[in-house]
């Protein structure tokens, strides 16, 4: 008889201390702080690039380190050739997030220190890969529709660059804010879904790009940062918010998922939120699209009385992208071109403190039982 105890069970690994971190910290009471540093200050004061540093590498950057650390990034945004030619290969039909964990997964094998996992290794590597996940997604996407892809603009921030290259116009200082506080809103959220996924890929001692890769494929899912897409779908659906209450009471009435809905962790709201409905609230005035936000307003009052349900940062996320000029389908992509901050801060955690995640499962299936299959060297065979 076995002495083995069996470990308790939780699905979805729901409430399990999975690991440890010091890298970002989830307070299910609506609070986020990554590295001890509250992600409302964040937002209001920091870079992308002071973020992702400070993700990276532990400490606030000072004024030297700073500046250098944003002219490597922006040096490292160029594709290899053969990448650029990749995404040629794609037929129109490809989802870029498709398109973007095809290119990290390549991106990989171009890399000199892909198999090198040490501490300094991995920061390079990472500098390299934020860098260019922002140049899979805008070249993917202008080759996608029969665009050129344009020349990296050095001087410009990746949020600078990214709009520049997706439109091939400066945008102005707000709008390069507004989508620099979005990029700091989304870096970082402890063991999410797509994080953690890459940690357990870099556990077995895979490489940054095969745990990235992992964590791409993670993150299109609609329960995870494909929320972000599904949920511009449904406001584009509601119109208008004097049908946003009617039109939730059906769905849920179906026991239909309402996207941009609800949280593990998160139970009596996303620290994220009031942040992402701010901008939301800019934006419509700025746009003269003002329809937006009122629905999620309306959405986020009638959940609460329904269900009890908070809304998620993908919620407001999806209305402020449309507001900036991005198509939907470029939802999920953002997210990514600046979560991968946090996913590269993660593997390099973990390969500095690594042990195997490998948890157990509890077996459901048949009891054991005698095997009289009909191959050729099976048991059934034997006996005739
Ligand atoms: C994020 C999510 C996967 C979390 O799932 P979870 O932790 O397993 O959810 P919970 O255990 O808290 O769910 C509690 C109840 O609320 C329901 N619920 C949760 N989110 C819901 C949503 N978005 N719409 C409708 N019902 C929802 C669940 O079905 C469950 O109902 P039940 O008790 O009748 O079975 C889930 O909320 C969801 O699917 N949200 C929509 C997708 C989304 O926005 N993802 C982005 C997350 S940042």
């Amino acid at each position: 008889m076995s002495t083995e105890t069996t470990p308790a069970y939780s699905p979805g690994l729901a409430g399990v201390i999975a690991g440890e971190t010091q890298i970002c910290s989830v307070d299910p009471n609506a609070g986020l702080t990554y590295r001890g540093y509250d992600i409302h200050e964040m937002a209001e004061q920091a870079s992308f690039e002071e973020v992702s540093y400070l993700l990276l590498n532990g400490e606030l950057p000072n004024l030297k380190n700073l500046a250098e650390f944003t002219r490597q990034i922006a040096a490292e945004r160029e594709l290899p050739a053969q990448v650029v030619k990749m995404l040629r290969l794609m037929p129109r039909s490809a989802h870029p997030m498709d398109m973007l964990r095809t290119g990290v997964s390549m991106l990989g094998v171009f890399d000199p220190e892909l198999n090198d996992n040490s501490h300094a290794a991995n920061v390079r590597k990472s500098i390299r890969l934020i860098a260019r996940v922002s140049t899979l997604i805008t070249d993917g996407w202008r080759i996608l529709h029969s665009e050129e892809p344009l020349p990296e603009r050095p001087d410009l921030t990746q949020a600078g660059n990214f709009f520049y290259k997706l439109k091939g116009e400066i945008p102005q200082a707000w709008q390069i804010r507004m989508l620099d506080t979005i990029f700091i809103l989304y870096a970082d959220h402890e063991f999410n879904a797509s994080t953690f996924a890459a940690r357990v890929a870099a556990s077995t001692l895979a490489d940054l790009y095969a745990a990235v890769t992992a964590a791409c494929g993670t993150l299109k899912g609609p329960l995870h940062g494909g929320a972000n897409e599904e949920s511009m779908k449904m406001l584009g659906e509601i119109k208008t918010s004097d049908r946003a209450e009617s039109w939730l009471k059906e769905k849920l009435a179906s026991k239909e998922k309402i996207m941009g809905f609800g949280h593990r962790v998160y139970k009596k709201g996303d620290s994220r939120v009031p942040v992402m409905r701010e901008i939301g609230r800019d934006l419509g005035k700025r746009t003269g699209k003002e329809q937006w936000i009122p629905i999620c307003e309306k959405l986020e009052e009638t959940m609460e009385r329904e269900k009890h349900l908070c809304a998620n940062v993908d919620l407001y996320a999806a209305p402020v992208l449309t507001m900036l000029g991005f198509p939907a389908a470029l939802n999920t992509p953002i997210f990514a071109a600046s979560r991968v901050a946090g996913w590269c801060a993660h593997v390099v955690e973990q390969h500095d403190h690594n042990r195997l995640i490998r948890p157990r499962s509890l077996y459901t299936g048949p009891p054991a039982r005698p095997y009289h299959g009909v191959s050729a060297n099976g048991a059934a065979s034997k006996k005739r």
